[in-house]
């Protein structure tokens, strides 16, 4: 139907089926083979978590959860795709099927571990006939196959099953990628329930098959019931070059522990105490709402690895539809992951900072730029696609209308005055939203909103609007980061909050506050303070369906605001797992 090709993302990963919509040629082919094989065409498919990512060969695996016969929970395999740049993708064959007892009733998140550089292994949560999660492993069958294809279970499965004093059965999963510690064994931390409340459990290994479980966890709160989908990592303050987790960590390097929870991704920043064989957090906030966040928006299950081709650490999370499930099924898809970002620490050691893959940038074309633009209050100044000749020339569609529903956006907003800004209330971090629904963009400020409206309706009864505030906090200032998707659609039977997430920034040094938003679509992800806050959302806009939306970069605060640059390209459409390899 016209609502699922429009809301389709055009280069963000997603289930590969579906993909045909009648006007395309290969239909005709399609339908052919849909005569004489069935089971080749199914309307609707699902794609959850992304699971063991990893770099081998020369190709990036991503693994993700997947139901191959349904747009909504069920069923649960390993989606296989591949790619040479984390673009474009390659869909192959699930490469874990639920074809044994110990993963018969799902084969769910997992990680990849590199064994002695060269022996990709994975180790996954299985449901087995007792719906018991345990841990398997499998290995490729053949690893001069470039694409590793074929993935074969060992009968020593389930490697760790849920016993010992204190485990729930049905809340023990998503094991991570494996590390060395000191005594030169393997560890792997697993997400669990211990004694009612939330852990990281910590196994031992010599040869990675055979596991005992240590008899304390990596580390364990009782600010929550259960973790979902832990990740270890280790980071280098200030340098956005990644470390391998099995190699030897540098002096210096801090730890990250990211988990589940709440329906977002929270991480803490810490040590790796080597003695203890424990992880240690720099604070240790009892209010798990305080918790920083790896994307204030919509964004779940993530899984980091070390890329060894490029030296960096990526991370992958899963954004869900935010329609009805009779949408998803009249879809007949479900489910995108946010474009591979790099993970780094900031210099400060306080915050992770992350940024999409430079490899996106490929998808650009028709960039639109502008400099030195003043925003008074009130002023609304729209981005088009006609600034050049070019753009008119190689533009499909009419180049000022739909020129930017699939767009990479990058504006520097530069402060003219920061005394006058607005005093921060502390109160507000425990509820982010609430108060971004409450200075809306519509509400002046003294130091903003300022910020973009993107897929916005001709009349604005449509519109998403991503924007900043500044605030005072003593010597500091606090810059709220906020995306509103209240208006964003007039159908109804969405979930459209008002995300937001604060993050801190010496305005006296830096007089800028940049803004990078990706917008695909039914997907508008973006990147403030250079990737201090992210934010992915989901939108329906029923003007995307008409094919004419706009985009604006405004100001509402009292103070001016200048657009010291402002770029914007219009992005092609990748090749996400259309064709079956
Ligand atoms: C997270 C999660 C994992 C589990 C998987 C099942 O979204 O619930 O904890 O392994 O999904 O699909």
């Amino acid at each position: 139907s016209i609502v699922s090709s429009k809301y389709r993302t055009a280069y963000h990963f997603q289930p590969p089926k579906n993909w045909i919509n009648v006007s395309d040629p290969t239909f005709f082919f399609l339908s052919f083979k849909i005569l004489i094989n069935r089971q080749s065409f199914q309307i609707c498919d699902y794609s959850k978590d992304p699971n063991g990512p990893m770099y081998y060969n020369g190709i990036y695996h991503q693994f993700y959860q997947y139901n191959p016969n349904g747009s909504l929970w069920g069923n649960i395999v390993w989606g296989h795709s591949i790619s040479t740049d984390l673009i474009n993708w390659i869909r192959l064959d699930p490469a874990i099927e639920r074809t044994s007892p110990s993963d018969i009733n799902g084969c769910w998140t997992g990680s990849t571990t590199i064994l002695k550089g060269h022996q990709p292994a994975i180790i996954y949560t299985g449901a087995d006939t007792q719906m018991r999660q345990v841990q398997n492993i499998v290995f490729p069958k053949n690893v001069s196959d470039p694409y590793l294809r074929d993935w074969i279970k060992p009968d020593n499965n389930p490697l760790i099953q849920p016993i010992g004093q204190g485990l729930n059965s049905k809340q023990f999963r998503d094991p991570t990628t494996g590390w060395i510690g000191p005594d030169g064994l393997w560890r792997i931390a697993v997400g669990a329930e211990l004694n009612g409340y939330s852990a990281a459990l910590l196994y031992k290994s010599e040869d990675f098959v055979n596991w005992t479980r240590v008899d304390h966890p990596l580390y364990s709160s009782n600010a929550s019931t259960m973790w979902e989908c832990p990740d270890f990592f280790a980071v280098l303050p200030g340098k956005n070059s990644g470390l391998d987790l099995s190699i030897a960590i540098p002096d210096g390097a801090k730890h990250v522990l990211k988990m589940s929870l709440d329906n977002c991704d929270k991480y803490m920043i810490g040590v790796y105490d080597l003695k203890n064989d424990a992880f240690v957090p720099d604070t240790v906030l009892e209010d798990r709402r305080l918790w920083s966040r790896i994307d204030y928006g919509n964004y779940y299950a993530s899984k980091s690895f070390f890329d060894s081709k490029k030296g960096r650490r990526i991370i992958w999370g899963w954004t869900n539809e935010t329609d009805s499930s009779s949408d998803d099924v009249a879809k007949g898809w479900a489910g995108i992951h946010a474009i591979p970002r790099t993970i780094w620490l900031d210099s400060n050691s306080k915050q992770l900072l992350q940024w999409p893959v430079e490899e996106i940038e490929s998808l650009r074309r028709e960039e639109v730029s502008r400099q030195g633009l003043e925003l008074k209050q009130g002023d609304l100044f729209e981005i088009k696609g006609i600034d050049t000749l070019q753009a008119s020339f190689f533009s499909v569609a009419d180049p000022a209308r739909g020129f930017l529903e699939q767009a990479d956006v990058e504006i520097d907003f530069e402060l003219t005055s920061i005394d006058s800004a607005d005093p921060f209330d502390p109160s507000w971090l425990l509820d982010i939203e609430k108060h971004c629904r409450e200075a809306d963009a519509s509400v002046h400020g003294s130091v903003g909103p300022f910020g973009l409206v993107v897929l916005a309706s001709d009349n604005m009864e449509e519109h998403t609007s991503v924007h900043f505030r500044v605030y005072k906090s003593q010597a500091k200032y606090m810059i709220l980061m906020c995306s509103d998707l209240r208006k964003s659609s007039l159908r109804t039977e969405l979930y459209t909050p008002a995300y937001g997430g604060f993050f801190e920034l010496d305005l006296e040094k830096e007089k800028t506050i940049s803004l990078r938003t990706l917008i695909d679509r039914s997907a508008v992800e973006s990147f403030g303070g250079g990737g201090r806050v992210c934010i992915m959302a989901r939108v329906y806009p029923v003007a995307l369906i008409d094919g004419s939306t706009r985009m604006y970069a405004f100001n509402n605060g009292t103070s001016n605001v200048r657009v010291h640059q402002l770029k914007a390209w219009s992005m092609r459409r990748a090749q996400v797992n259309l064709k079956k390899g």
